[in-house]
C-alpha cells in the first residue's frame, strides 16, 4: 500500500475523526504528564519529543510543567491545531514516525495512548523503533504506552453506539488475525461512512522482542496511568519504560 492510502493517514486527518473523540481526556492526560515527569526525574535542560502528538495534549501540558517539547504527528489536521499552542520551548511539526526526525537528538520520546502498532508489517514496527533509537540520545528513554492486549481481547467483540450532537457512531470492535479492529460506521454530510481503525494485538512478549531488536533495553511495565504495577489480567495499559543502552 502507498504512504497516504493507509487507513491511519487517511482516518486521522477526517473531521469525523475529531468529532468522534472530541472528550479526549485532558486531565487524565496532565496527571499521567506529573506522575511520569518526576518519576523519571525529568529536568527542563532535557529534550522530550511527543511521538504522534495528535492535538498535543500531553506537551502542551509538559512544556506548561516547565519542560523544552516537540511534537510530531502525521496528521496535519492535528498539526495545525497544536501549532497555535507554540512558543520558544514547544514545537509541533508533521512528520511520519518510519522517518528519522532528528538524530540523537532527545533524552525521552513519549508515545502515548496507543499511538503504535498501525503498520501492515513487523519490518514498517521495527522501522518506526528503529527510529525512535536513533532519535534518543545515550542512555535515553521511551515511553511507549499501548492498551493491554490481553484485556482488551477478553472484552472482544464488542458493539457500541457513540452519540454526538451532529452524529451518531456505530462502533464495532472485533479480533481478527491478530489485530484489534475497531469499524466506525455513520451518516455523514448526506453519506453512509464507515472507517476502520487496525491495531495490532502486540503482547508484552511481542514488544520485548520488538525492544530487542533494536537494542532498547526494557526497565520495565506499568499498568496505569497512576503508575501501579502491569497486571496482565486487570490492568488497563501496559507503559513500558525502555532505555536506549
Ligand atoms: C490514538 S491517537 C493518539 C494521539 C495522542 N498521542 C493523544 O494521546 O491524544 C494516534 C495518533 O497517531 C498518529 N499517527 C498515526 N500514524 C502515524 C505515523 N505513521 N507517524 C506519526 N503519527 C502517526 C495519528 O495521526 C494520531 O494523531
Amino acid at each position: 500500500m502507498q504512504k497516504g492510502e493507509e487507513w491511519f493517514d487517511q482516518w486521522f486527518n477526517t473531521p469525523y475523526y475529531h468529532i468522534l473523540y472530541q472528550n479526549r481526556d485532558f486531565q487524565e492526560a496532565e496527571d499521567f504528564m506529573r506522575i511520569l515527569s518526576s518519576q523519571l526525574n525529568i529536568t527542563t535542560n532535557d529534550k522530550v519529543l511527543d511521538l504522534a502528538c495528535g492535538k498535543g495534549r500531553h506537551a502542551i501540558f509538559l512544556n506548561k510543567l516547565g519542560f523544552n517539547v516537540e511534537g510530531i504527528d502525521l496528521s496535519t489536521e492535528n498539526i495545525h491545531h497544536a501549532q497555535q499552542f507554540e512558543n520558544d520551548r514547544l514545537k509541533f511539526f508533521t512528520h511520519d514516525m518510519r522517518e528519522l526526525y532528528k538524530k540523537e537528538e532527545f533524552n525521552f520520546i513519549f508515545n502515548l495512548f496507543t499511538s503504535f502498532g498501525y503498520f501492515e508489517t513487523e519490518a514498517e514496527d521495527l522501522l518506526a523503533l528503529q527510529m525512535i533509537a536513533d532519535s534518543l540520545k545515550q542512555g535515553g528513554t521511551l515511553v511507549l504506552d499501548y492498551f493491554n492486549t490481553y484485556k482488551v481481547i477478553n472484552s472482544l467483540p464488542q458493539k457500541t453506539v457513540i452519540e454526538r450532537p451532529e452524529i451518531t457512531f456505530n462502533v464495532h470492535k472485533y479480533l481478527e488475525n491478530r489485530h484489534v479492529m475497531k469499524e466506525i460506521s455513520f451518516t455523514a454530510d448526506g453519506r453512509n461512512h464507515v472507517f476502520t481503525e487496525r491495531v495490532e494485538a502486540l503482547k508484552n512478549k511481542d514488544f520485548c522482542n520488538l525492544f530487542q531488536k533494536v537494542n532498547l533495553e526494557l526497565l520495565h511495565t506499568y499498568g496505569d496511568y497512576q503508575l501501579n504495577e502491569f497486571d496482565r489480567e486487570n490492568s488497563d495499559r501496559m507503559i513500558f519504560v525502555v532505555k536506549k543502552k
